[in-house]
């Protein structure tokens, strides 16, 4: 450790020493660390969690694809040719700090360096400003890869490069220039880009190698070939099979480039109805595990089987009191948690959320201490439940509906048809409400707009909240009515 430090600081010291020597002035905040500039401020949102990561019991983060949770990605075509929408009035992109010019043969990495470097080593296959070429080398400077792809991932693409791809290794560039090529990567300003997710490295996305070989089969092998070498099979898309990528690439930048792809390129996202295919985040899992297999590797095991068994002590001990020992709820009190309709529309992840984080203001208080397997097991109980004819209903928690509603409008339909049992201030419960605080920052920052939509158009059968759209519902409301009642509740919430 110290002396890594120490050789961290002898290297520092040198650069100083070697710009010095050419007549440069380099200020001392600007070699603060080995490579000052790569922690000045992005153009994009970098991801990777940092280092220190708070232990279990500190504020949640935004929890990995829960449904509501997850940045939605603007519902735009992936398709290079597809026109970007007008942005609507949004805040200009925070400017791109001006690259200083250090002359040629700087020792102090730069954009402007990075930018040449590439211009002589990169471009002939990356083609100008890092756009790629399908079936030939990928799309380097595209927003959702630089959101997903950390420094570190980066760096042991271009260092090592990828073994039996065009990609070799480059490592004879030296550190300054690899550092500057990743800087003039990250320069890159897209008006339009939103990360999509945040990476943990050390999070595993376990899954069986069996059921990901069909899957692969069936959904990856067209383009990125039978053995996932890629190009190399004359598959448009890159080698995923491939060591060196298998080593840079954790499981959970695998998870996130499944799921949400690569806009502005043939590698859509696997989820959502905007998808190539709805694949569920296990069956993500299982493609990773067999990825991981087939390269010699152990991937995660499959994660073990809840037990609904152990589901209902949990249950009795922890839930009932409130939920009541059937789980039917009680009006103004708890909801009903084993409803045919509420088990179809909440996905196992918002059910997750909801008992971790609890909703503010409710008695539903958070419960960070119980551990995954025991909610696990406490859903298997729920969803083993008999809840009568069961309903299939696909939420889809990346539709944003929001913004095609108006919030005035929304608001008088809020008071003419919810505000009675959900409360004026949509505080629910505990305004003296029969319904729950649909109106509060734990339950809005969990539900997806689909969800809330999906719940008006659904009702839950056997409670007072019946369905709401279309002629059979309590009011006929349209589908416009629900986007302005769900523009209207997204602005009591907390700004997603
Ligand atoms: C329609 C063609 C197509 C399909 C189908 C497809 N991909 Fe892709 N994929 C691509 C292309 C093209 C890229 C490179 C995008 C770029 O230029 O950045 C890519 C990139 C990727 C990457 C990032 C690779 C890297 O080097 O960073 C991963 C991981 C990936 N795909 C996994 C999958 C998986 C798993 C499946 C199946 C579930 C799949 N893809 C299906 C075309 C496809
Ligand atoms: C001869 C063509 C060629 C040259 C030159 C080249 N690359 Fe690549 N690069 C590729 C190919 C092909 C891949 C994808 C390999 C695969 O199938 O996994 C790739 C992958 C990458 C990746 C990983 C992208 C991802 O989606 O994971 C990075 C980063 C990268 N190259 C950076 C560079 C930089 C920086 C340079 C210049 C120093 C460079 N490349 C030069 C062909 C090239
Ligand atoms: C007659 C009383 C009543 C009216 C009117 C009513 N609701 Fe409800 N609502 C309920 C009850 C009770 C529940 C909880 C059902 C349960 O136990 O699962 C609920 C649940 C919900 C949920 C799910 C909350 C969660 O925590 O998952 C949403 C969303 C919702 N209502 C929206 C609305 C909207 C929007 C309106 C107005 C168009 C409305 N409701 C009108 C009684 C009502
Ligand atoms: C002290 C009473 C209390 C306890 C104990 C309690 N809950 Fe809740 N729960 C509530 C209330 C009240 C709500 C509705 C909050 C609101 O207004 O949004 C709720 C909401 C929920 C929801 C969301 C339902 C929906 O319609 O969106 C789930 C899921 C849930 N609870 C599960 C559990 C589980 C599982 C346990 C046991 C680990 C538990 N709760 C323990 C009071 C409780």
């Amino acid at each position: 450790m110290v002396g890594l430090a120490l050789g961290i600081a002898g290297a520092v010291t040198l650069v100083v020493a070697l710009g010095m020597l050419a007549g440069e002035i380099v200020q001392g905040s600007r070699v603060a660390g080995a490579n000052p500039r790569l922690s000045e401020p992005r153009p994009f949102i970098v991801t990777e969690k940092p280092e220190a990561t708070p232990a279990k019991g500190g504020p949640p983060p935004a929890a990995h694809g829960a449904p509501g949770t997850t940045p939605p990605k603007p519902e735009v075509a992936a398709t290079p040719k597809a026109p970007a929408p007008t942005p609507a009035p949004r805040p200009a992109p925070a400017p791109t700090p001006a690259p200083a010019d250090p002359p040629a043969g700087a020792t102090v990495a730069s954009a402007k360096l990075g930018e040449e470097t590439y211009n002589i080593f990169c471009i002939a296959c990356h083609q100008p400003e890092g756009k790629g070429k399908v079936g030939f080398a990928p799309y380097i400077r595209n927003s959702d890869f630089l959101a997903l792809a950390s420094d570190e991932f980066l760096r042991q693409s271009i260092v090592q490069g990828r073994p039996g791809t065009a990609m070799v290794p480059w490592a004879h560039l030296g550190p300054v220039k690899v550092d500057s090529l990743i800087l003039y990567l990250r320069s890159v300003t897209d008006p339009n880009a939103k990360p999509v997710a945040t990476i943990d490295p050390a999070k595993k996305h376990p899954g069986d190698p069996a059921a990901g070989q069909a899957l692969y089969a069936q959904y990856c092998a067209a383009c990125h070939g039978a053995n996932a070498n890629g190009y190399a099979e004359g598959g448009p898309g890159p080698a995923i099979g491939n060591t060196a990528f298998l080593a840079a690439a954790s499981d959970d930048f695998l998870f996130h480039t499944i799921k949400h792809g690569r806009r502005g390129t043939p590698m859509m996202g696997f989820s959502g109805s905007a998808g190539l295919a709805n694949l569920s985040d296990a069956e993500i899992g299982h493609v990773i595990a067999y990825l991981r297999h087939r390269n010699g590797e152990t991937p995660a095991p499959a994660a073990r089987q809840a037990d609904a068994k152990a589901g209902k002590m949990h249950y009795d001990a922890n839930c009932a009191a409130c939920h009541q020992p059937d789980g039917t709820g009680r009006p103004g009190f708890a909801p009903s948690i084993r409803n045919r309709d509420f088990l179809a529309i909440a996905s196992d992840e918002f059910i997750k959320d909801t008992i971790r984080n609890g909703r503010i203001g409710t008695s539903m208080v958070q419960r960070p201490d119980l551990s995954d397997q025991v909610l696990d097991d406490i859903i298997a109980y729920l969803r083993a439940l008999p809840v009568g004819n069961s309903v299939t209903i696909k939420v889809d928690p990346t539709r944003q509906l929001a913004p095609r509603g108006d919030q005035a409008a929304g608001h008088r339909k809020y008071d003419l048809y919810c505000a009675s049992c959900h409360g004026m201030d949509g505080k629910g419960y505990v305004e003296g409400g029969s319904g729950p605080g649909i109106g509060l920052p734990g339950f809005l920052r969990a539900a997806s707009d689909d969800y809330i939509y999906q719940t008006l158009k659904q009702g839950r059968i056997g409670t007072a909240m019946r369905p709401f759209l279309g002629a059979a519902g309590l009011a006929n409301l349209s589908d416009q009515d629900a986007f302005d009642l769900i523009s209207y509740l997204r602005s009591l919430g907390p700004a997603p």
